[in-house]
């Protein structure tokens, strides 16, 4: 078995050196840069912005919109937001080569993740996302366009199968294993099935599975909501390192504390004052970007989770999601976050 301390280490992905192995994973509305700078300040090695169809980021907006391109907030980063991956969430390979060309001359990006994990209605009926993963020929000719499109490594975001029937399972294994052949440098597997969306537990044992077998680097994703599980994961799967989701909301520690523990250190409890100031600068960094108003708004969303194990949460949670101004929102933040 692995020394605990050994888990956490630097890792190569193709031609881009990580200085470790935890990464924070693509959140849809969710990894903005404000929260990637939170993460990155933590020890995240890598994060990804959320996923962007290759249309999307190629289209030019019409001269009255204003500069810019339809997605291009995605793309909104800064020179401390690096080694950063955009997710993709391709169709065709004509688009997914032309946005994947754009991002390497614009240097936008420092890797180019593909999704084929997505499980949302409307993404699926679009033959995007998870739907790739019931069309072997078509996920392997996206891959290698991308491949081709550029010196920028190219990985995969995948899930068990479509379902959890034995050839669907079968199936994403081949689509990774033809991946690894065309050139991708590493995969991410979301221990669920497309099925499953985001409830029932997380197949570990499978990343195990794809880990042994796949030549190229497996990190795994599901169910790592505390640095305990992190760990877990990464000693009972002897996967290349961890693609942390859900445990990074309202909790941009979880990346310090997966080093300390890893390091042999128990971490300290989170004060009131450090969730406070994180939400604060969560705030102040959504704000930079978006606007004070439109920050507020999506504070409604992303504010809950730092409520999370506070005295009172539910009401703070409303507190969070009732406050109308800028002013407002730090009021409430003050009021709830106080020094125990
Ligand atoms: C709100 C939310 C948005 C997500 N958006 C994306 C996305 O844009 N691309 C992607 O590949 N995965 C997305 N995921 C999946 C996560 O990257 C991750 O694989 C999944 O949540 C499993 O990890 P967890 O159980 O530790 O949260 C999203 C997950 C959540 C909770």
């Amino acid at each position: 078995m692995l020394e605990t301390a050994a888990l956490i280490h630097p890792l190569r992905l193709g031609r881009l050196l990580l200085a470790g192995n935890l990464v924070l994973a693509p959140m849809h509305h969710h990894s903005h840069l404000a929260l990637r700078l939170l993460c990155r300040r933590e020890g995240a090695a890598l994060a990804h912005t959320e996923m962007v169809t290759p249309e999307d980021l190629l289209a030019v907006r019409p001269v009255w919109a204003g500069p810019g391109r339809k997605a291009d907030h995605v793309l909104a980063s800064t020179p401390q937001d690096r080694p950063l991956g955009v997710q993709l969430l391709p169709r065709d390979a004509g688009p997914l080569a032309e946005s994947v060309a754009m991002l390497a001359e614009r240097g936008a990006a420092d890797l180019v993740d593909l999704n084929f994990a997505c499980p949302s209605r409307r993404v699926v009926a679009d033959g995007r996302g998870g739907a790739l993963l019931r069309s072997a020929d078509l996920a392997l000719e996206l891959v290698e366009a991308a491949v081709r499109a550029s010196h920028l490594p190219v990985t995969l975001k995948m899930r068990l199968g479509f379902t959890d029937a034995a050839a669907d399972r079968d199936r994403a294994l081949a689509i990774a294993r033809d991946a690894a052949s065309a050139g991708a440098a590493a995969v991410t597997l979301h221990a669920r099935t497309v099925g499953q969306g985001y409830g029932g537990r997380a197949d570990w044992t499978t990343i195990a599975r794809w880990a042994e077998t796949l030549p190229i680097p497996v990190f795994g994703s599901g169910d790592l909501r505390s640095a305990e599980a992190v760990l877990a994961m990464l000693r009972q799967t002897c996967c290349a390192g961890a693609g942390i989701a859900r445990g990074a909301l309202g909790a941009p520690w979880i990346f310090r504390q997966v080093r300390q523990r890893a390091a042999g250190e128990i971490p300290a409890p989170v004060e009131r004052r450090e969730r406070r100031e994180t939400l604060l600068e969560h705030f102040d960094g959504l704000a930079a970007q978006f606007g004070e108003d439109r920050a507020v708004r999506l504070m409604r969303v992303l504010g809950k989770y730092y409520a999370r194990g506070i005295p009172g949460a539910p009401k703070a949670r409303a507190a969070l999601q009732a406050a109308s101004s800028a002013a407002a929102f730090r009021r409430t933040v003050h009021e709830w976050f106080q020094d125990a």
